[in-house]
C-alpha cells in the first residue's frame, strides 16, 4: 500500500453510518435497441462529509448514478440509502449542480441564488441575508445586482455553487460543474471549493471525465466501467490538502487511474466502432 493513495473496496468505511449506501444498485432502461443496463450492481458507501469523485468514460452512467442519489430516479434492482433510512423519493436535502447550471436570465445574481430559499417558502429578508452570505463566500458580493449574461463562465458557476450552498444541502451532487471552463478558471474553482467544503464539510459526490481533477478534489475516487457501468477501482487519496494540480504525487495517483479510464475509453472506443459496422 502506497502512503499517497490505497485502493480499497468501494462500499467499505466501517466505523460510521453512512450518508449515502447504494447496495447492489441496477439500471436498467428500455431503448429502442432493447434494454440497457446503464448501471449494473453497484455497491458503494458515501461518508458523511466525503468528498467523493465518480471518473468514467462518456455513457457510463455517471449522470444516472447521481440521479439515483438524488432520489429523481430509482434503482431497476437494489437499494439506495441515506442516514439509514431507505431513499424512496427526490430527497430533498440534496442539491444537483449540473454543467448547464440553469440559471434564470431574467433574475440577478443574487435573486438566483434567493430562488431555492424562496421556493422553501423563506421570508424576504432572510432570504436576502443569507443570498449576500452565500454570495460572500463565493466571492461574488460585488455582482449581487449583475444579470447572468454579464458574468464569465466561472463567475457562473459560482452563481450556481452560491445558489446550492444556500438551501443548506446535506449532500451536493455537481454533474461536471467545471468542464466548460478554461484551465485557469478551473483552477481557481478547485480552490474554492476546495476552501468551502472544508468550511461547511459538505458531502460532496462530483462527477468528471478528468482524472487529475478527480485526484485534485477527491478524498476517494472512483472509477466506472464502460456499459454496464461497474466499479472497477475505488481509491483513498492520502495527499495533504489543499492539494495542488502541478504536484507530482497528484499526477503519479492520477496516472494509475488514468490507466484504468483509458482502458474503458478504448473499450467504449470499439464498442461504437461495432455498433457502426453492425448498423
Ligand atoms: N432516460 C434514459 N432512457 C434510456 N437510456 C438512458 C436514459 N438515461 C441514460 N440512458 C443511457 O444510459 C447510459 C448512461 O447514461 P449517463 O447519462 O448516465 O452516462 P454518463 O456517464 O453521465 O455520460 P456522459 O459522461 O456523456 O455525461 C447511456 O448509454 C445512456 O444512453
Ligand atoms: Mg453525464
Amino acid at each position: 500500500m502506497s502512503t499517497i493513495w490505497a485502493r480499497e473496496r468501494a462500499e467499505s468505511h466501517p466505523k460510521e453510518q453512512p450518508k449515502l449506501h447504494l447496495k447492489h444498485v441496477t439500471r436498467l432502461f428500455q431503448t429502442p435497441n432493447g434494454p440497457l443496463t446503464a448501471l449494473d450492481d453497484i455497491s458503494l458507501n458515501v461518508a458523511e462529509g466525503e468528498f467523493l469523485c465518480l471518473v468514467g468514460p462518456s455513457g457510463c452512467g455517471k449522470s444516472t448514478l447521481l440521479n439515483l442519489m438524488a432520489g429523481l430516479d430509482r434503482p431497476t434492482e437494489g437499494e439506495i440509502w441515506k442516514d439509514g433510512e431507505r431513499l424512496d423519493g427526490p430527497a430533498t436535502d440534496h442539491i444537483m449542480i449540473f454543467q448547464e447550471l440553469g440559471l434564470f436570465p431574467w433574475l440577478t445574481v443574487r435573486e438566483n441564488v434567493e430562488f431555492g430559499l424562496r421556493m422553501r417558502g423563506v421570508a424576504k429578508p432572510e432570504r436576502q441575508a443569507r443570498a449576500r452570505e452565500y454570495l460572500r463566500l463565493v466571492h461574488l458580493s460585488h455582482f449581487e445586482r449583475s444579470y447572468i449574461h454579464q458574468l464569465s463562465g466561472g463567475m457562473k458557476q459560482r452563481v450556481a455553487l452560491a445558489r446550492a450552498l444556500a438551501t443548506d444541502p446535506a449532500v451536493l451532487l455537481m454533474d461536471e460543474p467545471f468542464a466548460a471552463l478554461d484551465a485557469q478558471t478551473r483552477d481557481r474553482l478547485h480552490e474554492e471549493l476546495e476552501r468551502i467544503w472544508t468550511e461547511t464539510r459538505k458531502t460532496i459526490v462530483f462527477v468528471t471525465h478528468n482524472v487529475r481533477e478527480a485526484v485534485r478534489l477527491g478524498d476517494r475516487v472512483v472509477v466506472l466501467t464502460f456499459r454496464p457501468g461497474r466499479i472497477k477501482t475505488a481509491l483513498t487519496v492520502k495527499l495533504p490538502r489543499p492539494r495542488h494540480l502541478e504536484d507530482p504525487h497528484l499526477a503519479l495517483v492520477a496516472r494509475d487511474l488514468l490507466v484504468q479510464l483509458k482502458e474503458e475509453i478504448s473499450r467504449s472506443a470499439k464498442e461504437e466502432y461495432r455498433d457502426e459496422e453492425s448498423g
